[in-house]
């Protein structure tokens, strides 16, 4: 299936999707074609044959060598320089390619063609950076953010959340039918403790909105309590009992709860601009108890000290389905999720984002879940995407100074903060206005803080800093973001005189030339973040592009100015056509990161 998305680019009805043209899928196809044509015994050979080139040339292949390794242990003896032409011999006419050369004493060297690239950039700034539809658009649903009720929101969901809004954004992109989820923690034994301790306090929270705002105190105590008082225990349970039987008084308690959460998540939410629909573990109860059922009357629950527990054969652990009081656990919901995902909204796929401590749970659940037959997987794809953990400035655990969890509006606050004063610093509240100002402060400080977790390659730790992230050289959003602001000015300081740029773009110039193959290399780079869900090949190439496009701006005039008075005396149309194609790819792919972008800071 993963192949599915692999070539979603090309399954268009208009023609070659030329804003997800992967060039280097495509050289590799037209020589794999040809290798397979070639020798009699290579009909089924299935490589990466292309690869870039570190040469001169643009791609090579350098399949020949292997090649005639198995000729010669078939009994053929062909030497290399022969199976070289021979394969160029093979090659189908592809439009993409210049020319090929062999070179001794077996390389196939690939040349682009610039006339066809320079074509597929006119028409992506003709027609935006914009995907075909596709014609058989996959459902993908992504579990991403999902913290817990009367929890504090800590750095992993702020991961979770960036990576999978992150995600949601490219699939989306492409054309897929995406689910955001939020599958929040509303649901289980804490309820009870909560729900107890808010009847004993405010008797009156039917009519009166109790002042709960800090839910964590608020949880602390109904633990202590729960703990301490076998009375309160009892009627904690009881309470969770209730609840899960939706008795309205209870639902009634547990639903003020849960808003005051939901509120927080909702602040955070906003101000990064994350859409995403909440349905938590509460939502699954029924169907928890219709699994349960399923499960039991299929023989698939053994008893384990009260427990009831289930097995997969692959599985090194069990799943808890039930507890021993007879609530259901974690395990239970997302049984109950996944089977719900696949039969009632008809994924696809089902994409689950959190932190890589929990791969063993996703794991077992996969197993266990195809065990049960619920999940075939040649139907349905189910990732886990885990991600490492966030330290701080001294490579712990990040944390406060005083050791608690670092809350995130604080941590957003902080990089507001952070991101104005870097701003003052360098004189720009003197040039922006108040209100241009804000809008900076806010792109860089929300764009630094995703920036520096999209990054990383996920799987790592990382190091949140705030000094590092604000740097404006290197790889940081501070640095894109300067990139992107400064071609806009470029192209917004030419006033009137870029009504009528009537040119193609300029490509021949070696350094126009490598910013056209780095610009172009963005659908590979896309295949390559949804194949492996990672966001930082997509960052590499943005600075990649940006620092290819300074090199070309440094090297080639756009705009000559009379040095007197600084008029402009000379538009390079071409170029400055170059600089909008620029501006396109970079202004997309920030925005497939959820970074905002600015016209000026
Ligand atoms: N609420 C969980 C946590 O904070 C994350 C839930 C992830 N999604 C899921 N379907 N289990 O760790």
């Amino acid at each position: 299936l993963r192949l599915l998305y692999k070539n979603a680019g090309s399954q268009t009805e208009n023609g070659p999707d030329y804003a997800l043209i992967n060039l280097h899928e495509t050289l590799n196809n037209v020589f794999l074609k040809a290798i397979r044509s070639s020798y009699e015994g290579f009909e089924d050979f299935d490589e990466t044959v292309v690869t870039a080139s570190k040469n001169f040339a643009d791609y090579q292949c350098n399949a020949p060598m292997k090649m005639s390794k198995l000729l010669k242990a078939k009994g053929q003896n062909i030497p290399l320089f022969t199976v070289a032409n021979k394969i160029v011999e093979c090659l189908d006419h592809c439009d993409i390619i210049d020319r090929v050369e062999v070179s001794k004493p077996g390389f196939i060297n690939i040349y682009l063609s610039q006339f066809k690239l320079r074509d597929i950039l006119d028409f992506v700034l003709e027609n935006k950076l914009k995907p075909n539809p596709l014609l058989h658009p996959k459902k993908i649903i992504i579990d991403f953010s999902s913290p817990n009720v009367a929890k504090e929101m800590h750095v992993g969901h702020l991961r979770s959340t960036i990576i999978g809004d992150s995600l949601c954004r490219v699939f989306e992109f492409i054309g897929h039918d995406v689910m955001r989820l939020n599958h929040i923690g509303d649901w289980g034994t804490q309820f009870g403790m909560l729900i107890a301790l808010l009847q004993d306090k405010f008797p009156d929270y039917k009519n009166v909105s109790p002042p709960i705002n800090d839910l964590q105190e608020f949880y602390k105590q109904s633990k202590v309590l729960f703990d301490n008082d076998p009375e309160f225990k009892k009627r904690a349970y009881n309470c969770v009992v209730k609840l899960q039987s939706m008795s309205p008084d209870h639902i009634k308690a547990w639903k003020l709860i849960c808003d005051v959460s939901r509120q927080e998540f909702q602040k955070i939410y906003e101000r990064l601009n994350i859409n995403i629909i909440e349905r938590g573990e509460s939502f699954y109860q029924s169907r928890m108890e219709s699994i349960v059922k399923y499960l039991e009357k299929e023989g698939f629950l053994e008893d384990d000290n009260g427990r009831k527990i289930m097995w997969s054969p692959e599985a090194s652990i069990p799943l808890t389905i039930v507890k021993s009081d007879g609530g259901f656990t974690y395990d239970t919901s997302d049984f109950a999720a996944l089977k719900q995902r696949i039969e009632e909204e008809k994924a696809d796929a089902i994409i689950y984002i959190t932190d890589s401590g929990q791969s063993t749970h996703f794991e077992t659940l996969k197993k266990c879940a195809i065990h049960a037959k619920i999940l075939n997987p040649s139907n349905v794809d189910m990732h886990f995407v885990g991600f490492g953990v966030v330290l701080g400035e001294d490579k712990k655990k990040f944390k406060t100074r005083s050791g608690e969890t670092v809350r995130l509006a604080g941590l957003l606050d902080e990089g507001i903060k952070r991101a104005r004063d870097k701003l003052i610093e360098k004189g720009r509240d003197k040039v922006l206005t108040d209100e241009e100002l804000k809008l900076a402060e806010t792109a860089v400080a929300y764009g630094c803080i995703k920036y520096a977790d999209l990054c990383h390659n996920r799987s790592h730790e990382y190091v949140f800093s705030f000094d590092k992230m604000l740097e404006d050289k290197g790889n940081t959003a501070v640095y894109l973001l300067y990139a992107l602001t400064r071609i806009r000015s470029i192209i917004n300081n030419l006033g009137s005189h870029c009504k009528d740029l009537n040119a193609a773009i300029s490509v021949f110039h070696e350094n126009e030339w490598k910013l056209t193959k780095t610009l172009l290399r963005f659908g590979e780079v896309l295949f390559k973040v949804i194949n492996d869900f990672c966001l930082h090949y997509l960052c590499e190439y943005l600075y990649d592009v940006a620092t290819t496009f300074s090199e070309f701006y440094d090297n080639c005039y756009c705009i000559e100015k009379n040095p007197k008075t600084g008029e402009i005396v000379k538009v390079h149309d071409g170029r400055i056509l170059l600089c909008k194609v620029t501006e396109e790819y970079l202004n997309t792919g920030l925005n497939l990161l959820g970074i905002h972008t600015v016209s000026k800071m």
